[in-house]
């Protein structure tokens, strides 16, 4: 197993890394000294691991969530912190999220609100999870169809990422983590671009060392920026139109999928607006084709209903935008993205180009149906 101190701001947490580790992890926990261990996981998790994983959850009271991004709101933490609170949660007691993005954002915003925050760790089962829900202090959850608009910032106590999660992961949410780990090379470019590429080329996955890079892809834009608000808002880019396909579809595609979409949209915006030339969009592209044909909805998502969601999206107030522009991360080309004058890397964009750019998504997703 492989231990680092990942930093973050004023923030060092211990993170332990490794494959089919289920009883270091115990130990590692019995060294925190709490005086009770409360897992909360998702039901499929349960069911896939709770076997391999008794050395943890014996010591534990288990609390299983049969939820998943359309329940992921405020309903939500009320209901997850009665349990707790009847379970015998204490200011000492450590909160355990053993699940993907969902389950660690939900524990993670109702360990902030216990007792005004207790401790909480993230065992992440999910390859999305692994590498990049794991890695932020925010925890949050939805809100009058908005992503993540209700939340605050929490540091886990620490991190304990066991591969051999994957073995069970099906292949449409190993996909999704990929998304995550090709975003971060088209913002950032350069070497971590060139490792993620050599690695992915690879015949089998290096899983332990692509989570790694994912990993320190995000420190090196949160280390000075730890609550997302500069720099790191870079990592939103294919957000602000994947969130809103993410809730609009109702579930039916992965957060990764529709990052991934978003990021095809944000690029045709940038191409659009002559920001991105051909041969920029034509790399960008062949960057999404690493991910395979990207799925679509089943049923085409209302337009209206995107529009509208786009308009609630989370970073709003970061730069000032008028009623008919919204801010958004955009590049120039794979590797180079575009910073406002105030410095903050996101561009405002008319609603004019959103609409060209949702015209485009209706035919692209009209054409497979
Ligand atoms: N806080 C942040 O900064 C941050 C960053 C990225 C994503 N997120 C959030 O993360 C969420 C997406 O997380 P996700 O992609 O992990 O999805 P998820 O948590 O919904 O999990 C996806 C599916 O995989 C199943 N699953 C989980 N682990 C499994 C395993 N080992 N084997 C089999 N099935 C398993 C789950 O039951 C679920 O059906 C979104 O809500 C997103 O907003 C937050």
């Amino acid at each position: 197993m492989t231990s680092f101190i990942w930093q973050v701001g004023t923030h060092h947490i211990p993170f332990l890394i490794g494959t089919d580790c289920a009883e270091a992890v115990a130990r590692k926990l019995g060294e925190l000294e709490a005086d009770r261990l409360l897992v909360i996981s998702d039901e499929n998790v349960l069911r896939l691991h709770s076997q391999r994983y008794e050395p943890v959850l014996q010591k534990a009271h288990v609390t299983g969530w049969p939820g998943s991004e359309m329940d992921k709101n405020l309903a939500a933490v009320e209901s997850l912190a009665s349990q707790l609170i009847v379970a015998g949660v204490t200011r000492r007691s450590i909160l355990i999220a053993m699940g993907g993005g969902v389950l660690g954002n939900l524990t993670g915003l109702t360990a902030a609100l216990l007792f005004r925050g207790i401790r909480f760790v993230h065992l992440p089962t999910t390859l999305l999870a692994m590498h990049d829900s794991v890695t932020s202090l925010k925890q949050g959850v939805n809100c009058a169809g908005a992503k993540n608009i209700i939340g605050g910032y929490h540091a886990p106590t620490a991190v304990f990422v066991d591969t051999a999660f994957l073995q069970t992961l099906p292949s449409a949410q190993i996909r999704s983590g990929l998304t995550e780990l090709v975003k971060n090379a088209l913002i950032l470019g350069g070497d971590y671009a060139a490792q993620l590429s050599a690695a992915l080329g690879e015949p089998e996955m290096d899983w332990l060392g692509i989570i790694q890079l994912g990993i320190a892809a995000k420190q090196s834009l949160m280390r000075d920026d730890p609550h997302e608000r500069s720099a790191a808002l870079a990592l939103e880019y294919g957000h602000t139109i994947g969130h809103a396909l993410e809730l609009s579809c109702g579930g039916q595609l992965s957060h990764g999928d529709c990052v991934a979409w978003g990021m095809r949209c944000a690029a045709w915006i940038s191409r659009d607006l002559g920001y991105m030339n051909e041969s920029g969009l034509e790399r960008h592209e062949s960057w999404l084709d690493r991910l395979g044909e990207l799925p679509r909805p089943r049923e085409l998502a209302d337009m209206d209903e995107v529009r509208r969601r786009i308009r609630l999206d989370n970073k709003r107030g970061y730069l000032p935008v008028g009623a008919d522009e919204v801010a958004m991360v955009l590049l120039r080309e794979p590797g180079l993205v575009m910073n406002a004058e105030c410095g903050v890397p996101l561009t405002a964009v008319r609603m004019a180009a959103v609409e060209r750019m949702l015209g485009c998504l209706g035919r692209a997703w009209q054409m497979e149906q």
